[in-house]
């Protein structure tokens, strides 16, 4: 699979999946803009990639129209164009219904959806150039529900209906899709089923309930991305794949 000469944004793309995808496209010869919160994420992550040419700092909170336009606009202006973006910014936190505030709510929803949404709306122009692709980090929670982690499963959702409507709207120009991972072994994870605070030293609880009886890597879910984004991919637009080892495969 090929991306050379292609233009790439990944939000969130400092660590985790985000890193992982930077990381494939740059070996598909793509030139990839990363994302994340801060200047500082980013270049140490630019630094973790290997530097070079085909890299280019895009930082900016997605947690506000404001810094997904930043974002998308220093994008452009490195790369000249967008062929993919990418939206993994995300956040997950376990927390009941009762012990959630307004303040937990809007950050969930504002970088989870509202930073999936105006990524995408400040990108569009450029990809409709392009003729290119959108692909949304949902997950097995936008797919089931589970509780304690009701906002983070609402954002999911979300995502996944959101991917269709867009999907919807944007054809034939534009492809809209996501990828429903299950649990991929990042620091959301370690930090996100931590009981103390500090990171896991294994997810071995977590890979149980998967089929596979394995968490993922965040390289497999980049692999699903890339497929996606691809022209292999060319006539799938308002899909939701699982990469999830077999959880929402049913039977459980
Ligand atoms: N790790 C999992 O088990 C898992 C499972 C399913 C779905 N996902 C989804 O995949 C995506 C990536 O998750 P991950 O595991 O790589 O998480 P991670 O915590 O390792 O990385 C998250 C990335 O998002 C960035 N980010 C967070 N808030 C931001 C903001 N306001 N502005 C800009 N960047 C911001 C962080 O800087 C980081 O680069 C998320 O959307 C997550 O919900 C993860």
């Amino acid at each position: 699979m090929t991306f050379e000469g292609k233009a790439v944004l990944v939000t969130g793309g400092s660590r985790g999946i985000g890193r992982a995808t930077a990381a494939a496209f740059l070996a598909a010869g793509a030139r990839v803009a990363v994302n994340g919160r801060s200047e500082a994420s980013v270049a140490q992550a630019i630094e973790a990639l290997g530097n070079g040419e085909r890299l280019a700092a895009a930082p900016g909170d997605v947690a506000t129209a404001a810094g997904c336009e930043a974002a998308v606009g220093a994008a452009l202006e490195a790369l000249g164009g967008l062929d993919v973006l990418v939206n993994s910014a995300g956040v997950f936190e376990r927390r009941p219904i009762a012990e959630s505030d307004e303040a937990f709510w809007d950050a969930t929803m504002d970088i989870n959806v509202k930073g999936t949404y105006f990524c995408s709306r400040a990108a569009l122009p450029a990809l409709q150039d392009s003729g290119g692709c959108i692909v949304n980090l949902a997950s097995i929670a936008g797919l089931e529900g589970y509780g304690g982690v009701t906002a983070y499963c609402a954002s999911k959702g979300a995502i996944v209906n959101l991917t269709r409507a867009m999907a919807l709207e944007l054809a034939p120009a534009v492809r809209v899709n996501c990828v429903c991972p299950g649990v991929v072994d990042t620091d959301m994870a370690r930090l996100g089923f931590s009981e103390d605070g500090a990171p896991r030293t294994d997810l071995d609880d977590q890979a149980e309930f998967h089929p596979m009886k394995r968490v993922a890597t965040a390289a497999e879910v980049a692999a699903a991305i890339l497929y996606l984004a691809s022209p292999d991919a060319g006539f799938v637009t308002g899909a939701a794949l699982p990469v999830n080892g077999g959880v929402t495969a049913g039977g459980h």
